[in-house]
């Protein structure tokens, strides 16, 4: 069986195919046509830009797609519905419906957030596990852009929103922070680059200026499992401004920032997880969506599990970040869903898990 996908939740244009032969899923073809440069001038995605810029590349990132192919020779496709930005969904859901009517495929909603779990049910990652039947439950954690929830999952298609942001996403809240600091966006990959950038200083024993800058860990001794991260961008913000011109053009500044902002997501990600995976007797944690590209999340999650005896599933890098492949599985998954009547399927940027 062939799959196409395709996902325009965010700024990233994704076209995806997937073959599935006896069980094992194997990407063909896995295009993302990113947008960031175009909205870097604004440090965050501006929805009418990136909309028109779907409506661009579909088609060419479509036939590209294709190139595997001898001919239009897939089963099913699969298309992000939500959650997202709601005129840019539109664009897939559009494009996949017009697919559907002149190709007669059928066709199957997926939810992104859905899509950023099972991203760890593709090849390269530990699937040899993922069949075992002592998996479940599991404790998932999706950290992008614009969503940070812990779900607890009992099966494939079987998930509990157990605790969320209250405001901004841990993905979003990085962007912020670089913002603020005169970084490039998206701020996650930077930040992660520049805190680098400082531990190996640091570790390398140089004499560098201090700022002894401390950050709060929003709501992490509250006995819920929710987030809040509009809080600490507050912070930064309270922390830059009251620093000279001089200061905040620093680089030892910037990095120390970077690092103690990106610990203190770190710390707050890390404890309500581990938190959710103690009170449901989970063994595994699953890790998904762009923030989950994060090397010092990956080590430091990695490390907790190993020492509080729970296995941690996380995606290849490539994977973390938007694309249509996690589409493609999740559509997979799906497959008797399929439906045959397209016209019934509708955007919903605030479809819930
Ligand atoms: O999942 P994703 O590609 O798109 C959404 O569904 O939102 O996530 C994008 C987010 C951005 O906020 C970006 O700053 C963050 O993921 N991100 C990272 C890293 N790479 C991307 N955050 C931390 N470290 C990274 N290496
Ligand atoms: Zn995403």
């Amino acid at each position: 069986m062939k799959i196409l996908a395709i996902d325009t939740s965010c700024d990233d244009t994704c076209v995806a195919l997937l073959k599935i032969k006896n069980r094992k899923l194997e990407i063909l073809n896995n295009i993302v046509s990113s947008q960031v440069k175009l909205h870097a001038k604004y440090g965050g995605v501006y929805p009418s830009l990136a909309k028109r810029e779907h409506q661009k590349n579909l088609p060419i990132i479509f036939k590209k797609a294709l190139r595997p192919l001898k001919k239009k020779q897939f089963d099913l496709i699969g298309v992000t519905t939500g959650p997202g930005l709601e005129p840019c969904l539109w664009q897939g859901v559009n494009f996949a419906k017009d697919l559907a009517k002149n190709l007669g495929k059928p066709l199957i909603p997926v939810n992104h957030i859905e899509a950023h779990i099972l991203a760890n049910w593709l090849p390269d990652s530990t699937l040899h596990i993922l069949h075992s039947r002592r998996l479940f439950p599991v404790v998932s954690l999706v950290v992008s852009g614009g969503h940070t929830q812990l779900i607890l999952m009992t099966g494939i298609g079987e998930y509990k929103l157990v605790g969320e942001t209250r405001d901004d996403a841990a993905g979003e809240c990085f962007d912020k922070i670089a913002k603020i600091l005169g970084l490039s966006y998206p701020g996650g990959p930077v930040i992660d680059a520049e805190a680098t950038k400082y531990r190996s200083c640091l570790e390398g024993g140089r004499q560098i200026p201090k700022y002894r800058i401390k950050l709060p860990r929003p709501m992490i001794y509250q006995r819920n499992y929710d987030f809040s991260f509009s809080g600490l961008k507050t912070a930064v913000l309270y922390d830059f401004r009251s620093r000279s011109s001089k200061i905040r053009k620093s680089r030892w500044y910037i990095q120390e920032m970077a690092s103690e902002a990106q610990q203190a997501i770190i710390d707050v990600l890390i404890s309500k997880t581990v938190k959710v995976a103690k009170k449901f007797r989970s063994r595994t944690i699953i890790l998904g969506g762009g923030v989950a590209a994060s090397q010092e999340l990956r080590n430091q999650l990695k490390s907790k599990c190993l020492t509080s005896d729970i296995r941690l599933l996380v995606p290849v890098k490539n994977l973390c970040t938007d694309n249509a492949a996690m589409v493609a599985a999740t559509a997979y998954f799906h497959k008797k869903e399929a439906i045959q009547n397209w016209q019934k399927i509708k955007a919903d940027a605030n479809l819930k898990i």
